[in-house]
């Protein structure tokens, strides 16, 4: 499992975040969540901030893994990886907890390749799941897998704590 910077296209790369960059992480996970509050109830802080507790875990837990997208050396984007599922109950699955194209840099494939290049960094069985209200993420993770695997993988249906899932489950080789 390395460490550096991974090249995707030649000007977009997905580095590890080190804990000096948090507040940057901070910073587009409250992008991320307003994404999310189109479709979910997220609540706001009475500072305004959706906020993210678990940021910091990030740095303490050796089954945690952040990084940053960047293209030209701007952000463009972020990915937390995590040991264990959310859904399923298996501990021992990697789990994208979180994955966030900025809106500015979408649909140019970078997404895919930022999901192939962790895929292959952490050559495991994964799971992605995938809110059932977020389509246009249920579409993207169907393609990106299906490039990534070679075969379409059906999804199952999960529900916790009142949310309904689309769970993918595959081998990264
Ligand atoms: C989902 C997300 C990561 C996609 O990133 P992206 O860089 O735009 O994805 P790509 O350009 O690699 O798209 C690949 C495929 O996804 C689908 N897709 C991506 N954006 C789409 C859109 N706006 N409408 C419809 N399909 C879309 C297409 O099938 C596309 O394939 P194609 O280019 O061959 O048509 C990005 O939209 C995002 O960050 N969304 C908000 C956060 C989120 O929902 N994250 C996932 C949490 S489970």
């Amino acid at each position: 499992m390395t460490k550096s910077p991974t090249k995707l296209f030649d000007n977009v790369a997905v580095i590890p975040a080190g804990p000096e960059q948090q507040l940057i992480l901070a910073n587009l996970l409250e992008l991320y969540a307003h994404d999310f509050s189109e479709f979910r109830d997220i609540e706001k802080g009475p500072d305004g901030k959706f906020g993210y507790d678990r940021l910091p875990l990030y740095w303490s837990d050796a089954d945690r893994h952040p990084f940053l997208l960047r293209m030209n050396g701007r952000l463009a984007g972020l990915i937390l990886v995590k040991r264990g599922s959310e859904v399923s109950g298996d501990s021992t699955v990697w789990d994208m907890a979180e994955f966030f194209v900025l809106r500015g840099y979408r649909k140019r494939g970078i997404g895919t390749q930022m999901a192939h290049q962790v895929w292959k960094q952490f050559p495991s069985r994964w799971e992605i799941r995938v809110m059932e209200s977020n389509l246009l993420a249920f579409r993207f993770w169907v393609n990106a897998i299906s490039k990534f695997t070679g075969e379409t993988i059906r999804p199952t249906r999960r529900e916790k704590d009142t949310e309904c899932w689309r769970l993918f489950s595959f081998e990264s080789k």
